[in-house]
């Protein structure tokens, strides 16, 4: 390709939507052109990424023997009211009618397809199992699109789905398709994590996520929307990683006794004492000189069906709330609002506590009964199980109880995990449990997931077995977000001057810059090495442009261009300047036979996943 045809604009500014790297340089060196919020044309440069990316996931897809297909983006509203989701999807799908008013949905994810075509395609346990993945475009109205091609409301997805007759060859599978995600990344220089992950919902369903991670990225510049949790050995071996929606762990201390708090011995006795206007665990702290693990916190929760609860954990932790949305099977939640704790309790936020209802520790004194408080309704999360002498509200402003203590009653309810884990909690590996838990930032480019019979149960998509009898098939389903990779490698790999493609995505290896058009000689000799590149099979871009040699550079540094050739002033000596985008020396090399297998060797050393 010559650059003089190439159809690419670079631009000066940055656009001032762009947060952070990624969407800051792809849409500069003019790889992306926003169209509307979260939707973008790819020029011809990123197209190149994007099929690279497409390349490698097909390869390692079919490698690891699932086969490619491509089914409808336009899906008609009565498959998704099969599943049930036409109703449960929410906004994030995007629905229209047709010329005849039926209702359409642009795909966010094909379950429903998918499952669709296995049940008019598979009769038999002997034709499973089966891996069907395509790459193509979904469509998901996210309620903040941002990030450039990160988090898009129009973007490419590579999507696997997997059939089975038991569950042991679906678990084969999720680890054949764990080893394929690792090596696909690997292939486009991207070191990832896996991590385990919060299936939703549908309790006891294994599901993990491929974590970039994105910790030592500058603050207000972190593109990494997760929190990734893990514990490592003393060798750097990751021992434990998930999701903080799913993680779990030991805590540091799980016995607080608050007479150790040295304002307790004022009072001895289980006393409610004032307050004033400490309505957040801090100015609790900062008033009583406390910490905040001497106190039970209340947190008070509304689901979507309109179920009222109460969560009780310890002051120095915060509520995973989709920890909770399970437990609860909910899609909602939301905590009451001041109006709705004035009405309900009396009280004002901060001030929220049960100490007198009977189950903290006067049982005969129930002050609340507009709040119905049942087994089901209250909520305690392990962090309290062993808190003694702790400070609690009672819903009277302004107040709390010191020393107060749980009676039997409340002992005996269960004690559910709801925390989010924090730096410094312990390691919930058996063999592990001394090791300390670090929080980072991770990208999610790829999610693995074993879905069981979800959808072949409410679709009654169903085959034979050895005995004839009719089941329904057990699921898997894999995906890759392939632009979102292509955006994660910029992330990763970016300088002040450009973006530095992995070679493996790059959308040309090589350009050839001739420093001088003018100039007869460097031109000869970069038409002649342009030439001989292409027919050594290089993808090589020759910078033909009648510009300055200063701008061109930039422009290469810019686009991210793994290998530069400068044909300058020593042409005439037979000489061009050699330059690897992540070194900073280049080096002069004799423009003959041997300079496109040196090339070669220099950009072999370049391992960007391994760096
Ligand atoms: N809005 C988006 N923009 C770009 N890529 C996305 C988006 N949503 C999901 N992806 C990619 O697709 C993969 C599979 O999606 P999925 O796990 O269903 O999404 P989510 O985790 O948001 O529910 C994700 O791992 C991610 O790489
Ligand atoms: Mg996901």
């Amino acid at each position: 390709m010559r650059f003089s045809q190439l159809f690419v604009q670079t631009l000066r500014e940055t656009p001032s939507d762009a947060e952070v790297a990624s969407h800051q340089l792809l849409a500069r060196a003019g790889y992306i052109m926003k169209l509307a919020s979260g939707i973008y044309s790819y020029t011809p440069l990123m197209l190149r990424v994007l099929q690279k990316v497409s390349n490698i996931v097909r390869d390692e897809m079919n490698k690891a023997g699932a086969q490619e297909l491509l089914m409808p983006i336009l899906q008609p509203a009565d498959l998704w009211e099969e599943s049930g989701r036409w109703a449960l999807y929410g906004k994030e799908l995007l629905r229209l009618k047709d010329r005849h008013d039926r209702e359409l949905a642009l795909a966010p994810t094909h379950e429903e397809v998918i499952t669709s075509l296995a049940r008019a395609n598979l009769k038999s346990y002997k034709q499973l199992p089966v891996n069907l993945y395509q790459i193509q475009n979904k469509y998901r109205d996210e309620p903040r699109p941002r990030f450039g091609l990160l988090r898009g409301r129009e973007f490419i997805m590579k999507d696997a789905y997997s059939f089975h007759s038991n569950q042991a060859c679906l678990e084969r599978e999720y680890d054949v398709m764990a080893e394929a995600y690792t090596a696909i990344f690997e292939r486009c220089g991207l070191k990832t994590v896996m991590v385990r992950s919060d299936s939703g919902a549908i309790g006891g369903a294994v599901s993990h996520e491929f974590m970039l991670l994105t910790g030592n990225q500058p603050e207000g510049q972190q593109s990494g929307e997760n929190d990734v949790v893990f514990a490592e050995d003393e060798n750097g071996n990751m021992i434990y990683a998930a999701n903080i929606e799913k993680a779990e762990s030991r805590l540091e201390r799980p016995v607080i006794d608050g007479a150790e708090w040295h304002g307790f011995q004022k009072y001895k006795e289980p006393t409610l004492i004032d307050t004033p206007k400490t309505d957040s665990i801090d100015k609790l702290c900062e008033f009583l000189d406390c910490l905040p693990w001497h106190i039970c916190k209340t947190l008070v929760y509304v689901t979507d069906t309109g179920h009222k609860l109460a969560v009780m954990i310890r002051g120095d932790y915060e509520v995973e709330e989709t920890k909770l949305k399970n437990l609860l099977k909910c899609n909602e939640l939301r905590m009451a609002t001041e109006a709705e704790l004035h009405d309900w309790l009396g009280t004002k936020k901060g001030f929220v506590g049960f100490a007198s209802d009977g189950l903290c520790f006067k049982s005969d004194d129930i002050r609340n009964p507009a709040f119905i408080l049942d087994a089901t309704s209250i909520i305690m999360d392990e962090s309290v199980r062993h808190l003694k002498h702790f400070l609690i509200a009672d819903n009277v402003p302004h107040k709390h109880w010191v020393g107060a203590h749980f009676n039997d009653a409340t002992l005996a309810l269960p004690f559910v995990d709801i925390r989010k884990v924090k730096e410094g909690d312990l390691c919930p590996v058996q063999d592990y449990k001394h090791l300390p838990l670090k929080i980072t930032r991770g990208i999610e480019v790829g999610n693995i997931f074993q879905l069981g019979t979800k959808y072949s149960e409410a679709m009654k998509a169903m085959f034979a077995d050895e005995n004839g009898t009719e089941q329904p098939f057990i699921m898997g389903c894999y995906g890759i977000g392939v632009s979102r990779v292509a955006a994660s490698a910029v992330e990763r790999f970016h300088d002040a001057d450009g973006i530095l493609w992995p070679p493996a995505i790059a959308p040309y290896t090589l350009v050839i810059v001739p420093a001088n058009t003018k100039d007869e000689v460097q031109s000869a000799l970069a038409e002649r090495l342009y030439k001989e590149a292409l027919a050594a099979g290089w993808e090589v871009l020759l910078d033909d442009r009648d510009q300055r040699a200063g701008v061109k550079f930039k422009d290469a540094d810019l686009l991210g261009f793994p290998l530069r050739v400068t044909v300058g002033k020593k042409a005439v000596e037979g000489l061009v300047e050699v330059k690897r985008r992540d070194l900073k020396e280049s080096q002069d090399l004799p423009a003959d036979g041997d300079l496109f297998d040196k090339l070669k060797a220099l950009l072999a050393g370049w391992n960007p996943a391994l760096s």
